[in-house]
């Protein structure tokens, strides 16, 4: 028999004694010093596999934290099934299944780093799964009621996974008053397809909201890179202007950046373009902290080396080197402008409902609360995001969201505008479905399409695309 799991005053005790900053405690030093924190995504079914992963990344990327990513059976919480894994091949598994290792393991690998550690994962109910965190030490964990459910679940009702992160979030508060802050960070990237910003943005207000109310004192909003520069940097500058709108004084916010969550190019040189342009946007948009990605991301799960290439190359966008480095503020303004505009068009209908919760789950029932391609038959998904000539994602349609007329012409508007380089539009607005299909998978393909990895020509209406979605066997790049 295992040794009996700690009390949270235990944890709390042991979390203090460790000697080893807490994630909330190095995101606050962060933002303070105006140095983005850099963290990357590392997880392997193995104990001893990932330790010798994390000790790698440590010395070899330098993070200022590390992740445990959760393998998809802890995710499910088929606990049974990560046994059996680890007793066959523990190679099978896309992550670390930190519950069935079991939390004296858990503290090994915490004792092993000097960073903080973060538990990402996906699972819309991580009760296990969190409790075996904190009896770990482990003081940041990813997630949320619904960015952990629509993204990632089928059928999932919302007030269950709901239910459960704000028994997470409980914990939260009963730590701190344990004298222990964990940081929460919210899963704003979604879908990480064509997300808009006042989408991402609302479902982090809401999730954000529920949490501080329940204790939770730090509070991580992460946003995916869309790849338009004053859109990005004004979405991640609306994060400290939001929680002082919607959040209790007092409350610690900070704005992580995801770089970017859809297709990315397959050669390696495309690759380091889009992860070093994500670094500068974090740096430009004051973020605390930033997701990286790896050259192999098109490929699949990163190995260690690839991924503490992606660390270092992260790294240099911080160079104090690159201050003369601006971008078009009078640009970021409007974009920051039509965002908190929209963000507050989706959410204040939504807070000024009685129970949060249940109006939560009424929003989205009704559509007035939406995500774009949500796997979940639990939200609508009848908005439709566009980029526009720019590369900016807007709205196509707003479903059935709240948006005022000035936000749907506006969006309209910039869909129906010219391109950056003057040529021909978009003319996303009136395309006919199986137009508008096409032109959903180049806006999806953008990178790809940019660095020109697909044909080009595809980019006419009306045209075929080739398929990105598959690559040609032989016709792989090298990494
Ligand atoms: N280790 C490292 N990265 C991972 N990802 C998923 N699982 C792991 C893992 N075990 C990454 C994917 C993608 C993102 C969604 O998460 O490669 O970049």
């Amino acid at each position: 028999m295992p040794p009996a799991p700690p009390t949270l005053k235990e944890s709390a005790a042991y979390i203090t004694q460790l000697g080893k900053p807490t994630a909330a405690e190095v995101l606050a030093r962060a933002r303070e010093s105006g140095r983005t924190a850099l963290q990357p995504r590392c997880g392997v079914g193995g104990h001893r596999e990932m330790a010798l992963l994390l000790k790698e990344l440590e010395t070899e990327g330098r993070p200022d934290l590390l992740t445990l990513t959760i393998d998809s059976h802890t995710r499910l919480r088929r606990f049974e099934h990560a046994a059996r894994a680890l007793r066959t091949d523990h190679r099978t598994l896309n992550g670390y299944p930190l519950v069935t290792h079991g939390w004296q393991r858990g503290r090994e690998l915490n004792e092993l780093v000097a960073v903080p550690l973060e538990i990402r994962h996906g699972s819309p109910d991580p009760r296990e799964l969190f409790a075996t965190a904190v009896a770990c030490g482990i003081t940041s964990f990813e997630g949320g009621g619904i960015s952990y459910n629509l993204p990632y679940s089928k059928d999932v009702p919302l007030a269950d996974s709901l239910a459960a992160w704000a028994e997470v979030d409980h914990i939260c508060g009963e730590l701190a008053g344990l004298g222990v802050v964990m940081d929460r960070e919210l899963f704003g990237t979604l879908t990480a397809v064509l997300v808009p910003p006042s989408i991402s943005l609302a479902v982090s207000v809401l999730e954000a909201v529920a949490a501080a109310a329940a204790g939770v004192r730090c509070i991580s909003v992460s946003y995916p890179q869309s790849g338009h520069l004053a859109q990005d940097i004004a979405a991640l500058r609306a994060v400290p202007l939001l929680a002082a709108r919607y959040l209790p004084a007092g409350t610690d916010v900070h704005a992580v950046l995801h770089e970017f969550m859809g297709v990315f190019p397959r050669r390696r040189h495309h690759a380091d373009d889009l992860i070093f342009y994500g670094a500068l946007t974090a740096r430009l948009g004051g973020a605390s902290k930033l997701i990286t990605k790896t050259h192999q991301e098109a490929h699949g799960i990163p190995d260690a080396a690839a991924n503490a290439a992606g660390l270092r190359l992260a790294a240099v966008a911080r160079s104090p080197l690159l201050d003369f480095v601006t971008v078009d503020e009078d640009a970021v303004a409007e974009e920051l402008e039509w965002i908190l505009r929209e963000t507050a068009e989706i959410v204040e209908p939504v807070l000024a409902a009685p129970r949060l919760d249940t109006a939560i789950v009424t929003a989205f029932a009704a559509g007035r609360l939406d995500i774009p391609f949500s796997a979940s038959r639990h939200a609508r998904s009848e908005v439709i995001p566009r980029r526009d000539g720019d590369g900016a994602v807007r709205y196509h349609s707003p479903g059935r969201l709240p948006l005022s007329a000035a936000s749907t012409a506006r969006n309209r508007r910039l869909l129906d505008g010219p391109t950056r380089t003057g040529g021909s539009t978009t003319g996303s607005t009136g395309l006919p479905g199986a137009d508008l299909f096409q032109a959903l998978r180049r806006d999806i393909d953008y990178f790809p399409l940019l660095f020109g990895e697909l044909p080009q020509d595809t980019t006419a209406p009306g045209s075929t695309t080739a398929d990105s979605a598959t690559s040609t066997p032989g016709k792989e790049p090298a990494l």
